[in-house]
């Protein structure tokens, strides 16, 4: 039995119809299993919608403004903690004040991810792409990332592991219902597409350097559990992909503390990376659902 959502209302396929259903209630259904993203009687947005989940700043914002000026039709759900001080998104808001559209969403406050997705099914009815961007390493007088492991700290392994990998998990949990097939620059995508910002540190086939055990061990957990996520929605042949994605080392304030050894022509633009990864993410195929991608394309071992 297959479900799927107009603007309003829940439409039980080839069945009864069940009107305006509370979040509650879908999260209800799709726990118990039910598809929703498939379907043909949800309202379809010329250019697609499009949400990037910790868009206040760095990756997520860059992501944010090349989704709006790549796909002159595209709408984007830009998200972030403090909306009235994402001064930048504020900015684009101005510039862009028809297709984006800036909601709170804190992820360690499961509340706001909820509401989040009932406002995107409200205004939209579907999301045909999720990025998840958020991400900490380190938080002046709250988390270092560790240089050995007398400075490992249990708060410090809690708090990356909430932003890191708890966080888009839940972020997942909730949009799922909503995620349908299409959007992309120009052109349709044949599924819709979860993008989770990882770190190649998160690998441990590739951890030779040691170090960081907050911010590696969250990366990871935050790789198995996108992992995961893809064999399932995979096995019940929803049109969904799944990718990490790696955005190299970036400018921004994430790496700011840390850039001092990174070798000459190594630390990218924010321009330069986000436009590797939506190459990625707009070519993606049911075959990439489940992959740990590099910038450059590259897969990244486990
Ligand atoms: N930059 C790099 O070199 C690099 C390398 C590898 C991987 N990555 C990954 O790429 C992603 C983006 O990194 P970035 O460099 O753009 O970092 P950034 O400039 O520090 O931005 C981090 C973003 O995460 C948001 N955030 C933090 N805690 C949050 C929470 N509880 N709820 C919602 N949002 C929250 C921040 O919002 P506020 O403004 O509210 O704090 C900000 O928008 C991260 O996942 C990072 O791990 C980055």
């Amino acid at each position: 039995m297959r479900y799927s959502f107009t603007m309003n209302t829940l439409v039980k396929t080839g069945g009864a119809w069940l009107v305006s259903p509370s979040l509650a209630a879908v999260r209800r259904m799709s726990v118990a299993g039910f598809a929703t993203s498939s379907s043909s009687s949800v309202p379809n947005w010329e250019g697609g919608v499009s949400m990037v989940q910790g868009a206040s700043r760095g990756i997520g914002l860059e992501f944010v403004r090349q989704l709006l000026e790549n796909n002159k039709k595209g709408h984007v759900v830009a998200t972030c903690r403090n909306p009235k001080e994402a001064t930048s998104l504020i900015n684009l808001k101005n510039s862009f004040s028809e297709r984006l559209f800036i909601q709170k969403l804190d992820v360690t406050d499961e509340t706001t991810i909820e509401e989040s997705a009932e406002s995107v099914r409200e205004r939209y009815g579907s999301l045909n792409l999720l990025i998840n961007a958020t991400g900490i390493l380190s938080i002046p007088g709250v988390l270092q990332p560790e240089t050995t492991l007398n400075k490992v700290e249990k708060s410090s392994l809690m708090l990356a592991y909430e932003v890191n990998a708890v966080g888009p998990i839940l972020v997942m949990k909730h949009m799922w219902p909503l995620l349908k097939a299409g959007g992309g620059n120009g052109t349709e995508r044949e599924v819709a597409v979860v993008a989770n910002l990882s770190a190649r540190v998160g690998s441990i086939g590739d951890n030779k350097l040691g170090g960081w055990h907050s911010y590696r061990a969250s990366k990871t957990a935050l790789n198995q559990l996108t992992k995961n996520v893809s064999v399932e929605l995979g096995r019940r042949k929803d049109p969904v992909v799944c990718i990490l994605l790696h955005p190299g080392t970036v400018d921004t304030d994430l790496s700011r503390p840390f850039q001092r050894n990174v070798p000459e022509g190594k630390l990218f633009t924010k321009e330069y990376s986000v436009q590797k990864l939506l190459h990625i993410i707009n070519n993606a195929k049911k075959q990439d659902n489940g992959k740990f991608f590099a910038w450059d394309g590259q897969e990244i071992p486990w």
